[in-house]
């Protein structure tokens, strides 16, 4: 008998450490983690070099409250908005508060354009949290069952089809369009290349706020260090959380122009929200990136894992599709050829950690994985999927 709510079914296994791309479990065996944590510890677990800063920011100060300034925090304010080509940042604890944050905004852009039922469109199939604002916001009928009523002010269009967005140009009561550039729960769905433009331009005919939840495709999960620089634009908000931190956990909403402007003094907070600690933890994350190269590791195992997955899967009849962006990797599979519910076990029997969505296999590996890791996982994943 657990004393824990049963919100979570969580496999038979516990792990005591981890190194890199492997954890160990308390009876000693060694598993390949192909999903970081859920995209969380992209530098790997335990990376040195966060490791020292956690350890050197506990020894100084770990939180002081936001009714202090918080140099660590301003100093990572700065290099954001730096690397994201916006203006300012509020930092939160997770996700879900990030895009809380996001939603905020765009309430308060509505009021000063005199809206008072402001509605924000998001996609079919996207995930955004799990507060009560976040599941609204999310396109998944599991997500929100039993938590009616919901903020109705959301609605669901479909993913990658801009023209889903265009038709509500005539609604007054829009004022965001809020979107992953990659869909991460959804089993990794990449839209066509232009389609985030494409959705810009719409939000910018309608005087919309464009918003992006990088909350997982985000921290060079992607190839860059956020997914939308894969196109030519900025959105108004954007979304982070997961990889910020490494495992500490940090959460930020970045917004640009008018959108940085909204929250005045007042209007937002958390107590936790960009301590000492996970700010100079997520300083240590972004100089891991520039020192260590990752962005450049990424690209080059993207493109070893697409060609060896296309390479020995494509003629499999179980597998639909192979979808790879950056180290976000989908595949699809046929549910009446391979059981998908079996999946998480046999592939933990095998010591290999991934994650099943739908009728997806995903994965998330460390972006400092390795060519020889990378075999090994390829060789997993086949057998996995010829059992
Ligand atoms: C795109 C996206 N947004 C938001 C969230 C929620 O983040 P958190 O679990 O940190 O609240 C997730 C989590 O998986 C996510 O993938």
């Amino acid at each position: 008998m657990s004393n824990l709510m049963s919100n979570y079914s969580p496999l038979d296994v516990t792990f005591a450490k981890g190194r890199g791309c492997w954890l160990t479990d308390t009876s000693g065996k060694r598993y390949f983690d192909a999903l970081s944590g859920v995209g969380v510890v992209n530098l790997g677990h335990c990376h040195p070099k966060i490791t020292q800063s956690i350890i050197e920011q506990s020894q100084e100060l770990l939180h002081t409250s936001n009714w202090y300034r918080i140099g660590h925090q301003e100093e990572l304010a700065v290099r954001l908005c730096k690397l994201a080509n916006m203006d300012k940042v509020f930092f939160s604890n997770s996700g879900a508060e990030a895009n809380e944050a996001a939603i905020k905004i765009a309430r308060l852009f509505a009021r000063q354009k005199g809206i008072d039922i402001p509605v924000i469109l998001t996609a079919k199939e996207s995930f955004h949290g799990r507060t009560m604002a976040t599941l609204s916001a999310t396109g998944s009928s599991k997500v929100q069952a039993g938590f009616s009523p919901l903020m109705s002010e959301f609605i669901h269009v479909d993913f990658d089809d801009v023209d889903a967005i265009n038709q509500y140009s005539d609604n007054k009561n829009i004022v965001a369009v809020m979107l992953e550039p990659i869909q991460g729960e959804a089993g990794v769905i990449i839209p066509q290349q232009d389609y985030l433009n494409e959705v810009k331009a719409v939000c910018e005919k309608n005087d919309w706020l464009f918003i992006l939840d990088e909350v997982q495709s985000g921290m060079g999960r992607s190839g860059k260090l956020f997914a939308h620089q894969y196109n030519d634009l900025t959105p108004d908000v954007l979304c982070l959380a997961k990889g910020l931190g490494n495992g500490v956990p940090i959460g930020a909403c970045l917004a640009k122009g008018r959108a940085a402007e909204m929250l005045i003094a007042g209007t937002h907070g958390s107590t936790f929200g960009g301590n000492p600690l996970v700010c100079k933890v997520a300083l240590s994350v972004l100089d891991v990136f520039e020192e260590d190269a990752i962005l450049e590791n990424v690209n080059a195992m993207s493109d070893y894992i697409n060609n060896q997955l296309k390479k020995n899967l494509e003629d499999c009849s179980a597998v639909t599709q192979i979808r790879v962006k950056g180290l976000m990797i989908g595949i699809g599979l046929d549910e009446n050829i391979i059981d998908c519910t079996q999946l998480l076990q046999k592939a933990l029997e095998d010591e290999l950690l991934i994650n099943i969505t739908g009728n997806s296999i995903r994965l998330l590996p460390p972006l400092i994985i390795t060519q020889q890791e990378v075999d090994i996982l390829i060789k997993k994943i086949i057998k996995l999927i010829n059992a």
